[in-house]
């Protein structure tokens, strides 16, 4: 494996893997089920698009020791290493609540994968960047980085969630300033597991009365408003977006950088939308798994291609497991393997009960209206 990204006929593709959720047990058939889809899925990903690199977008594994983590490590990410494909990661708030609670003793682990891009000078707050290369010169053409956006909130006064601090936002900042001076303007990505709390601009405040059709209700912080996407956001909204409730100014830094036009997070499992704001392209990547909650059989990844000549003019899809697959699903079975999206599921729940409501009035009505007669 190269241990250098680099563009390939003036492309470049990145596989986004939201969400993983993979854990060392397969003693019951559903936990062997989980496991089993979630492999083929990403087989068959990997095969399809044939991505230059994969990014696991966090709350990807867990194990009560090192060991069984890096057993469930090595089985989520042997897609990648039978292909020889490259991939890099970032920590979710769950990876580090259960056996394997230090991020460093994390890093090491993820290091003896094969394939796994983590760089030696990654930050002691689990920061790090790569850079792909043009074809055929030493110069970097995309500049990727990766940012851990914590676990629980330190004090309950800050909230539910943990926040990027201070300290990683100046990362940020000194990291695009680096690459830009030694090799000019760089067009930077970020990524990061929890969503900044900027990505409710996509977003427009609704009523109650939505939750019939497009609407969600908020959480959290956002608890007792509802929301539904702009016309302006393009893709698929299942639940209000769960970002820390401190906002240390992340996606400021993001846009003092000049050279980060486009951040993707994960965490949001019902989420695949992407939108605009403040020049800023912001995109969410849903649930790729099957053992954590969802909305049914929408599993996906979602794909980024960028052009070496133009790296700004990047595009980005979802390639959802039932693109692949159909409704052949070991693990989800039932009503859920046929639910489309919310928003049809919603609209066709209420003309269910409209219908019902219709069929149960209008033997009253004409009863009514033949006793006046
Ligand atoms: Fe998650
Ligand atoms: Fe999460």
């Amino acid at each position: 494996m190269e241990s250098k990204l680099r563009f390939h006929s003036n492309t470049f593709k990145i596989m986004l893997v939201g969400d993983p959720h993979c854990e060392p047990n397969d003693s019951t058939k559903h936990e062997r089920d989980v496991i089993k889809d979630y492999l083929a899925f990403q087989y068959a990903a990997v095969e399809r698009e044939k991505p230059d690199l994969v990014v696991l977008m966090g709350d990807n594994a867990t194990g009560n020791n090192a060991e069984e983590l890096r057993k469930t490590l090595l089985r989520i990410t042997k897609p990648y290493a039978d292909t020889k494909t490259p991939f890099a990661f970032i920590l979710g708030n769950h990876d580090l609540q259960v056996g394997v609670t230090e991020l460093s003793e994390q890093y090491e682990i993820y290091k003896t994968l094969p394939g796994c891009m983590l760089t030696a000078d990654h930050t002691a707050a689990g920061d790090y960047n790569l850079l792909v290369y043009k074809e055929k010169e030493e110069t970097p053409a995309l500049h990727l980085l990766f940012v851990y956006s914590g676990s629980s909130a330190e004090k309950a006064a800050y909230g539910y969630y943990d926040n990027v601090k201070p300290a990683q936002n100046r990362w940020i900042k000194d990291t695009c300033a680096n690459a830009n001076e030694r090799s000019g303007p760089v067009p930077s990505v970020l990524f990061q597991h929890m969503p900044v709390q900027e990505e409710f601009s996509l977003l427009e405040e609704t009523s109650c009365l939505s939750m019939l059709t497009d609407g969600v209700y908020g959480q959290n912080e956002q608890n007792g408003r509802f929301f539904r996407l702009k016309k302006s956001t393009k893709g698929y909204m299942g639940e209000a977006p769960c970002p820390a409730a401190y906002n240390s100014g992340e996606f400021q830094a993001i846009k003092e950088t000049e050279s980060i036009f486009a951040v993707f997070f994960g965490h949001d499992h019902m989420n695949d939308f992407i939108g605009m704001h403040d020049g800023i392209l912001m995109g969410q990547c849903k649930l790729s798994s099957f053992n954590a909650y969802g909305d049914g059989l929408m599993q996906g990844v979602r794909i980024l291609e960028f052009e070496e000549d133009a790296p700004f003019t990047m595009r980005t899809r979802m390639l959802y497991y039932r693109d692949l697959f159909g409704d052949e699903c070991r693990s989800i079975s039932g009503s859920l393997k046929t639910m489309r999206d919310r928003t049809s599921v919603k609209l066709e729940t209420t003309l269910k009960v409209l219908g019902v409501l219709g069929a149960i009035s209008l033997p009253l009505i004409t009863v009514k209206l033949l006793h006046r007669k």
